[in-house]
C-alpha cells in the first residue's frame, strides 16, 4: 500500500478542507444497527479527520454536522444528534484545546437546544487563542440561509445610508457571510456516494475542486483523507485560463 501521507506535496496542501459528512444512517442500516448508532461512530472520523488535517497543515477545516433540512428529521433522531453534540464537544475540548485547535461555528446555533448552544459557546472560548487548526463546525446552517442574511444585513447598512449600493462588490458582499476572514475552501469533500450540495457553502465553493467517495462516513479515517489530498494535488486549478497559462 502506498505510503499516502508522503505523497502529499507540503507546500500544495489546501488551506481550507470543507467536508459534507454523509452516510452515518446507512453505515448504522447495513450492520442492522439503529441509526443513531452510526451517528456515534461517526465522531470518530471527526476526530481522525480533524487530527489528520492538523498534520499536514491545512488551516480550516470545515465540518457540515447539522443542515437547516435535518429539522425535518424524526424528532428522536434530532434528540439524539443535539445530545451527541453536547457530549462530544464536553469530552473533545481539553483534547482540541490542547492541539492548539480553534473552534469556530457557522449557522445559526443560538435556535439550537439551549445545552447544545451553551457547550458550543464555552468550546469557542476555551480554544479562542489557539493558533493551529481552526475548526469550523457547521451547525443549523445552509448556504442559502447565510446568503440571505447578508443580503438582509447589507440592505440595511444601505437604507440606513451607511454603505452606498455601488460599494458592494465580491469582498463587502463575503464581509456579511459567516465566513468573514476564512479563504474560501481549496477542496470539497462529499462522503456516502452522494453527488450533491445540500445546501452547503454556496458561495465559498464557487472555484473549488470537488471530491466524492462512496465511503460512509463512520468509515472515512486519516487514509482517506489523505487520499482525496492526493486527488487534489493531481489536478489542474485552471480559473478560466488555459493550461499553458498555469
Ligand atoms: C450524515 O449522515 C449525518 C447528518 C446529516 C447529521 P446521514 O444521517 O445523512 O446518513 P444517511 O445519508 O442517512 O446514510
Ligand atoms: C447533508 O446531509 C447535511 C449534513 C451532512 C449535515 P443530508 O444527508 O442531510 O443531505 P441530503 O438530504 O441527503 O441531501
Ligand atoms: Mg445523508
Amino acid at each position: 500500500m502506498p505510503d499516502l501521507k508522503s505523497m502529499i506535496i507540503t507546500d500544495k496542501v489546501p488551506r481550507h478542507i470543507a467536508i459534507i459528512m454523509d452516510g452515518n444512517g446507512r453505515w448504522a442500516k447495513q450492520k442492522g444497527m439503529p441509526r443513531v448508532l452510526g451517528h456515534r461512530n461517526g465522531v470518530k472520523s471527526v476526530r481522525e479527520v480533524t487530527e489528520g488535517a492538523g498534520e499536514i497543515g491545512v488551516e480550516y477545516l470545515t465540518l457540515y454536522a447539522f443542515s437547516t433540512e435535518n429539522w425535518n428529521r424524526p424528532a428522536m433522531e434530532i434528540k439524539a444528534l443535539m445530545g451527541l453534540l453536547v457530549d462530544t464537544i464536553k469530552s473533545e475540548i481539553s483534547s482540541l484545546n490542547k492541539n492548539n485547535v480553534r473552534l469556530m461555528t457557522i449557522g445559526d446555533i443560538q435556535a439550537l437546544p439551549p445545552d447544545s448552544y451553551q457547550a458550543l459557546l464555552d468550546g469557542i472560548e476555551t480554544t479562542k487563542n489557539n493558533t493551529g487548526l481552526t475548526l469550523v463546525l457547521a451547525l443549523n446552517y445552509s448556504a442559502k440561509w447565510e446568503i440571505l442574511r447578508a443580503a438582509r444585513a447589507l440592505a440595511e447598512q444601505s437604507a440606513s445610508g451607511k454603505l452606498r449600493p455601488e460599494d458592494i462588490d465580491e469582498k463587502v458582499f463575503e464581509g456579511a457571510l459567516s465566513t468573514n476572514g476564512i479563504p474560501d475552501p481549496e477542496l470539497l469533500i462529499r462522503t456516502s456516494g452522494e453527488t450533491r450540495i445540500s445546501n452547503f457553502l454556496l458561495w465559498q465553493i464557487a472555484y473549488t475542486e470537488l471530491y466524492f467517495t462512496p465511503v460512509f462516513w463512520p468509515d472515512f479515517d486519516k487514509k482517506e483523507l489523505f487520499q482525496a489530498v492526493v486527488s487534489y494535488q493531481r489536478r489542474e486549478r485552471r480559473f478560466g485560463m488555459i493550461s499553458e497559462q498555469i
